[in-house]
Order: structure tokens, then sequence, then C-alpha cells
């Protein structure tokens, strides 16, 4: 791997457009200006106060250039601090098949400073989050024995346990993490962390609940909390002269946890309040600190961590899905935090604090809350995020969240359909400075967005077609037809060049989908059978209704929701093991069981749907075949979706009978060609618009370093 400044795919040598339409550049509201102050942090200063907190990313050690490129556009957007994923220190701390960073050898050490550099050019500093995983990795990679406090099982569900750490295992540790500082110096960061949070090996040594050790690391708060002090004071001696060192800490939190433990966790903090130069403070409740909108709004953590300043001098970074610059700017003058952190909002709007900075709020991409973020790190795959389509592409594609090449033609297209693949590839487009018609068949805007976004919890979904019409709305060159369903005739009489249909797709009331991969023939015509369509449209079951979940996202769950909240009874059934399976890579499985559990919903597992006569709807265990019978005055199918494609279908139709056609190409795309969830909708209505007129380079999605 070489150690040159991370090479960008190379844009076409166009004339780039940035989102910003309204060329003039705005002064930014007073009240935002402390927001932009510099904080020392040690020996370093931060720019401003916006920090971006530590995330994965499903590159980390495996795709260091797609990493750098990733990480230096957050420095470009105006992030102050921007840190790296968790970074191993030693092969016994491995994730995989989590990709995280690593600073095992000097080949990391290179790696690395693909990424420094790439902060640095734009005035940022870069931060390092060292971290020794435990008993949560079982090092499946490395094949090294996991270490931790005790002897403990896996806590990732592996059939593996750690070893309990000696004495001489406490010191190899100290020097990993001492060397692994070094490097992390050596590669250019300018913080350097002592990982102390989130269930991973220094968590169990704080914890009277997990550290059940006599020695003089076990016992007393003081003993408990030796290692973490060690390391603390081991970094600042190993590289505290250039870099800062930071520690980030949990505060306690509603998770259960007896009351003493989180009293002792402010007791503990006030002990080694001044060792650190920064605080960066999180709550031991993953579910609500990366929490999910439907469950969890801005700014959530306040309540628990408002005290930390009032115990320590050094400054203070904590999170909150901030998108708010008046929320932000609130907590830092109330005295709660001195850095703004985010992982999300960054995610989503790179640019965020530019955007602050130079008046542009409307301009922001809110983060929607919806963790698909997340998923990546799950699946062992590059990022993606719902409302930045760009994100994971800055090095392989060559894609910026804010410019895009300017047109490099006088056509025109029309885009039928204002869903979110619609409403992206009509806002990209315009912002290249195309001629764009969008149709759309009903009076609102926003598609599938637009209606889930009704559905409980979901209210913020809506910021996905809030942010593209706003765009929209301020570029000459794009115009809007409500209420226009096109018919093929219409839709050749608008007379563009190149046709797009993002027509979405609708929910099947067939039981088609992953368990029947044929429509039942066993659903009585006479039966209520409806569809989330149906729901989101209002039609409402008002007697004991049963959903068959075949897709096993967050759809089902969400319906549940909504039909149990009306007093209904509902038995949900699933052939999964537990319910809105795939929830588990969006982080938020275990509040939708636990909140579909309060409400009252039945949740029947392992069952598959065989029959419905309108009375009672017939069920089959997946394992013994054993049949049951429901009561149902409604059955409501989540199974799978068909794509709107007629009018696509029919304009295909008419060229391939060889008919003169008057425009020059004709293409589908979102749901209306493969029914997916709503990032990949953005992503597809993007690509065409990046793509459009250009001769796309057809290894960019090989590209993966
Ligand atoms: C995709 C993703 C990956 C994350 N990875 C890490 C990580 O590697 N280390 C860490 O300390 N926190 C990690 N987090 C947690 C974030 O640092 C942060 O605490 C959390 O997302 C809440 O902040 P937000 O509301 O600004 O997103 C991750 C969060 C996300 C969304
Ligand atoms: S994927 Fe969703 S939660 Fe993650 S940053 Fe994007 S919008 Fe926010």
């Amino acid at each position: 791997m070489s150690c040159s400044a991370p090479s960008f795919a190379p844009l076409p040598a166009l004339i780039l457009a940035n989102t910003s339409i309204r060329s003039c550049r705005t002064l930014r509201d007073k009240r935002y200006d402390l927001l932009f102050e510099p904080v020392k942090i040690g020996p370093v200063t931060a720019k401003n106060r916006f920090y971006q907190v530590p995330h994965c990313t499903g590159l980390g050690r495996l795709r260091p250039r797609m990493l750098a490129a990733l990480r230096g556009m957050k420095a470009e957007g105006g992030w102050g601090v921007v840190c790296t994923e968790y970074c191993s220190i030693h092969p016994a701390s491995d994730d995989l098949p989590h990709p995280h960073a690593s600073l095992w050898n000097d080949d990391d050490i290179k790696d690395h400073a693909l990424m420094t550099e790439a902060v640095h050019r734009h005035g940022a500093l870069a931060g390092a989050e060292l971290w020794v995983g435990g008993a949560r990795t079982a090092n499946l990679y490395t094949r090294e024995t996991a270490i931790d406090v005790t002897s403990m099982p896996n806590l990732a569900g592996h059939p593996y346990q750690s070893q309990a750490m000696d004495k001489s295992d406490i010191r190899e540790l100290r020097r990993w993490h001492r060397n692994a500082a070094l490097r992390a110096k050596e590669a250019g960061f300018d913080i350097v962390y002592v990982y102390a949070t989130h269930g991973y090996l220094l968590s169990h040594f704080l914890s009277a609940h997990s550290n059940t050790r006599s020695d003089e690391y076990g016992g007393s708060m003081e003993n408990r909390a030796r290692l973490v002090r060690e390391l603390i004071e081991d970094t600042k001696d190993a590289v505290g002269e250039k870099c800062a060192v930071a520690v980030r800490y949990s505060v306690g939190g509603d998770d259960g946890e007896d009351p003493s433990l989180t009293s002792e966790r402010r007791d503990r903090l006030e002990m080694l309040a001044e060792l650190p130069d920064l605080w960066d403070i999180n709550i031991n409740d993953y579910y609500q600190e990366m929490g999910v909108s439907r469950f969890i709004k801005e700014g959530s953590l306040e309540e628990h961590m408002s005290f930390v300043k009032s115990i320590t001098t050094k400054p203070v970074v904590t999170v909150g899905r901030f998108t708010s610059p008046d929320t932000m700017a609130s907590q830092v003058r109330r005295g709660i935090v001195d850095f703004i952190g985010a992982a999300r909002p960054s995610i989503a709007d790179p640019f965020l604090p530019k955007k602050i900075e130079e008046g542009r709020l409307e301009e922001i991409r809110e983060c929607i809350g919806c963790n698909i973020c997340y998923a990546g790190d799950g699946l062992g795959v590059p990022i993606r995020c719902t409302q930045n389509p760009t994100m994971g592409e800055e090095w392989r594609r060559g894609w910026h969240p804010e410019q895009i090449p300017q047109k490099s033609s006088d056509a025109s297209v029309l885009i039928v359909g204002a869903g979110p693949a619609g409403l992206e590839a009509a806002r990209a487009l315009g912002q290249r400075g195309y001629r764009v018609t969008l149709a759309e068949a009903t009076r609102e805007l926003g598609g599938r967005v637009a209606r889930e976004s009704t559905l409980p919890g979901l209210g913020e979904w809506r910021r996905v077609s809030d942010y593209r019409l706003g765009q929209i709305e301020a570029m000459p060159n794009v115009e809007v037809f409500r209420e226009s369903e096109l018919s093929v005739d219409e839709v050749l009489a608008v007379g563009a060049d190149h046709l797009v249909m993002a027509t979405g797709s609708t929910w099947r009331a067939d039981g088609f989908g992953r368990t029947h991969p044929k429509p039942l023939t066993t659903l009585s015509t006479a039966a209520r059978i409806l569809t989330p369509d149906d729901i989101m449209a209002g039609q409402l079951p008002d007697g004991p209704t049963v959903i068959f979940d075949d897709d096993s996202f967050y759809m089902g769950g969400v319906i549940a929701e909504k039909v149990r909240r009306e007093n209904v009874p509902v038995t949900l059934v699933t052939p999964e093991n537990v319910v809105s399976a795939w929830c588990e890579y969006t982080s938020e499985h275990y509040q939708v069981q636990k909140n579909l559990l309060e409400l009252g919903v039945d949740i029947k597992t392992g069952h598959s749907l065989l029959a419905y006569d309108g009375r009672e709807v017939t069920l089959c265990c997946i394992h013994t075949e054993r049949q049951q019978s429901i009561e149902a005055g409604a059955l409501i199918m989540v199974t799978a979706r068909s794509p709107r494609d007629e009018l696509y279908q029919a304009l295909k139709q008419r060229m391939e009978e060889g008919a003169q056609m008057p425009f020059r190409s004709l293409r589908r795309i979102g749901d209306c060609e493969a029914p997916a969830m709503i990032a990949a909708a953005v992503y597809a209505g993007h690509r065409y618009a990046r793509e459009f007129d250009t001769e796309p380079d057809p290894d960019a999605s090989c590209r993966l370093k």
C-alpha cells in the first residue's frame, strides 16, 4: 500500500455545480457564532466546535483509500475534529466480519496517514479511537485468544470464552496500547482515545458487576479504575506532548442498571476528571445513544450527562443526533458541552458545519434516524446512507456530496414519479443544469416517504422529500406537476429527450414472498385482506387482525403498532425467530420487540401462513409443520412488493414494435425497477443523474481499497 495522498477517482473534466443553487453566500446567523469558536484540547486546538465522534464505516483496515476520502470529505465540510472508527491496538482484538480500523503494524501507519493527510488538508484535527474488544471479540480472523477482566463467554454470542488477564497480560495490554498510541502519533493523529465504554474490555474492568477480581485491579472503585487511569497516563506519557488524550466514557442511563453502579460512574468520573484532555461522554444504552428516530429524538442524552461539565475543567463532547443549529448552540450556551458530537448527522450531511457557517440552513440534509448507516457494520460492507447517496462513494466513484459535473448537453428529461428515486434524480439533474419535468400522479410529493412518514414514529423520514423539494423549488430548470398521472401518449406528448420511470411499487396481497414463491390459492376472495398500502391509505381493520410479516424489516412491526394503537387485537406472525429480524442490523430490534410486547401485540415466530377463509387464519409451524388456526376478521400481508412499471413496459413495448419514438432513452429507477429500501431508491435516482450524458466507469463498483 503506498503512503501517498489519497487518489480520488478523477471526476470528468467538467465544470462542477455546487449543491447550493442560491449563489449568494449569506452570512451566518449571529446566534451560531459560538459554534465556530476554536476550542483548545490539551496541546491541540480544534478550529470550531463540530466534532465527528468515532463511527465505523464498514471500511476500516480493509479499505483505507475509501476511508481516507470519506473522512477527508467531512473535514472539507467543516468538521473541526474527524475521528476514526474503533481502532484495534493488537490482533487479540479483532472484530471481523465487522470492519474496524487497526494500528497493529507499520502498514497500518501508512494507511492511517492517508486519512490524517486528507483531514489536515482542510484544517481539521484527526482522532484515533484505540480499542480493545475483550470478550466482545471472538478474533475470528486472527485466531488469537480474546482477553478480558475474567474468563467470560463471548458477548457477541460466539462459542468462545475469554482468557482471564493476569498481571503479565495487563502489562502486555499496556505495552500494546502505548505502541498503538505511538503509531497513531506517527500516522499524524492529533487526538488519541482511551476507549472505556460500549461494553468492551475497559468497561468490564470499570464495572463492579463484571469485575470480580481480587487483585489491585478489582474490588474498590479505585482499583477497578486502575487500568483506565494507567492507560490515560501511559498515553499522555507516550504522545501527550503532541496529541490530546481523550476518554470515551459512559455516565449511565436507563438500561436497567443498578442505580449504585450509575452513581459510581459519576464518582469515578469525578476521580479521573482532570486526567485526560477531553471527555467524550455517552450512556450505557446503545439503543438510546444511537437510537432510531422511531423511538429516540434529538438531544436525548442531555438528562444523563448534563452534570459532567460541573465536575471537570476539560472540554466535553457528547452526541444526540444533532441536526438543529439551535439545539447545538443552546447546548453550548447552557454549558452542557464544549463540542457538538455527531456520527449520523455528519454522515447524512458532511457539509453540515459549512452550511451553518454560510447561513445555508435550508440546504442541510438532515439525518432521518433510520440507522441504515449502521447496517454496513453488521453486514461487513461499506457504509451507505439514506439521505446521502454519495456516502462511501467518495473515492470509488469520485462522488462529492455537494458538487456534481455540469450538464454536457441541452437534453431535457421527463421523470415520472416524485418518490425518493424520482425526487433525487430531479434534484441532481437540476443541479447539473438540465431541463427536468417531474410528473407525479398524486397531489402529494414524496411517494413512499410521504406515506410511510405518517406511520407511528416515522415522521422524521419525511426529511428525505423535504430536503429534495426544498432544493428543487429553487431550481428554475425543474418543473414539477402534481396530479398528473400520464398515459403513454401523454408521456410522448411532453416531448422530452430522455424518459425516466420512477413510479414506485405496491405491496402484494396474494401471499407471494420469501416463504411462498407463488401466490397462495388458499385465500378466500371474500376475505378482508389488506396491505401496508391500504393501512397507509386509512383502511384500518376493526376486528381481530393477523399480520403475516414475511418481509422481516420495519414495515410489519410498524403496521402492527399502528393497528394495535386503534385498540384492535393484533397477532403478528413471522417465519423468522424474532419479529422484524432485519432491524437487528439497524440496531433497533430490541426496542421494536419490546414496544410490540408492551402494546399487547401477540407475537408468533417460526410460523408461516397457509390459508385464510375470512374467519380463520391457518398457520403452520416451520419446524414441526403442526397447524393451528386463529380467528381473524382481517389479514394484513407484509410479504413483497410489485414494481409499478406498467408505464415503462408499455413504452418499451411501443419501442419494440418498431414505432418511431420521439425520445432518446428510456430508463426505470428505484422501486419501479426493483423494490428495496429507501436508501437504494435515493441512490438509484442519484446514480442516474450522475451518469446521465456520461460514460460511467464500468469497474467503479469493483474498486474496493
Ligand atoms: C455507523 C455507526 C458506526 C459507529 N461506530 C462506532 C465506533 O466505531 N466507535 C464508537 O465509539 N462509536 C460508534 N458509533 C456510535 C457513535 O459514535 C455515536 O455515539 C452514536 O451514533 C450517537 O451519535 P449520533 O446521534 O450523532 O449518531 C457508531 C455509530 C454509527 C451510526
Ligand atoms: S443512514 Fe439514516 S440514520 Fe444513518 S446517517 Fe443516513 S439518514 Fe441518518
